[in-house]
């Protein structure tokens, strides 16, 4: 296996070569969200499938490419499509997109997600704000050989989801009329969604949403000292609490039904 710090200078190499200028802000779109790279001005479409030892996208719904430019006047790279530990991939590959968007230089990566809703307080296309994750599925992407110059072996994982930066978003999403929620995200392996009793004990645990993404590549980011948020579109409450079976197809339509919504949020976060 090649050195991790060489495969993500290969990859950023490969990346660098398309890009007009250094992006700040890296965008991770979940299924249904991908749309919001649409908004881009001046894009560039990179293929995960060009890029030097990067996974190849499986789930319908996702595109699989970066597309870097500008978005609301700041410098971006947005992925189109992410990985999940459910097709396949190592925890460590899946996450490894973050660590090439660090090495691009971006400081700030916000992450989204289409994710099930476990507060009683959501409905489905409520949109919630990731304020800390809870990840007990046995799988931490940080395991391995620590390079000391991407990050610490031991990371304080206090504060993953910038408290500070996220008052301010609840601020401008309320003059914006945007009724955010808030909450601990419940990271789930997938694929399959969780079971009613699985539901239960998540919901005991503290979380208040439960999603297949996300949770791993804040470590990552958090790992390297990036500034993180996470954005939840709940697209349908968890198993046992929704009576009616779950279904991917009705995910994305969900996701697809609050874009508007979405886009003026992630608009807005980008801008602060
Ligand atoms: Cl109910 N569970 C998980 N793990 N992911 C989801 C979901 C549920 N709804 C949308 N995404």
């Amino acid at each position: 296996m090649i050195d991790l710090m060489v495969r993500i200078q290969e990859a950023k190499a490969h990346i660098n070569r398309h890009l007009v200028e250094v992006p700040e802000i890296g965008l991770i779109l979940g299924s249904g969200l991908g749309v919001v790279a649409d908004s881009i001005e001046s894009p560039v479409q990179i293929p995960y499938k060009n890029i030097p030892h990067f996974p190849v996208s499986t789930v319908e719904g996702h595109a699989g490419q970066f597309v870097a430019g500008r978005f609301m006047g700041k410098k971006v790279i947005a992925m189109q499509g992410r990985f999940h530990y459910y097709e396949g991939y190592s925890i460590q590959d899946i996450t490894f997109p973050v660590r090439v968007m660090k090495a691009l230089g971006v400081e700030h990566v916000i992450l989204t997600n289409a994710a099930g809703g476990l507060n009683p307080d959501f409905t489905g296309g409520s949109l919630m704000l990731i304020t800390d994750q809870i990840n007990i599925m046995g799988v931490n992407p940080l395991i391995g050989p620590n390079d000391s110059n991407l990050g610490p072996r031991f990371p304080d994982v206090s504060n993953i989801y910038d408290h500070a930066f996220n008052q301010k978003i609840l601020e401008a999403s309320k003059t914006m009329a945007i009724d955010l929620k808030q909450g601990v995200y419940f990271y789930f392996t997938g694929p399959s969604y969780e079971t009613p009793a699985e539901v239960k004990l998540a919901a005991m645990l503290g979380g208040d949403a439960v999603g297949m993404s996300t949770a791993p590549e804040a470590l990552v980011a958090a790992h390297m000292g990036m500034k993180v948020t996470g954005i939840s579109c709940i697209t349908n409450m968890a198993a046992g609490i929704q009576k009616t079976p779950l279904n991917h197809a009705e995910v994305v339509e969900v996701a697809q039904r609050v874009q508007s919504t979405f886009i003026r949020l992630v608009s807005r976060i980008v801008e602060i």
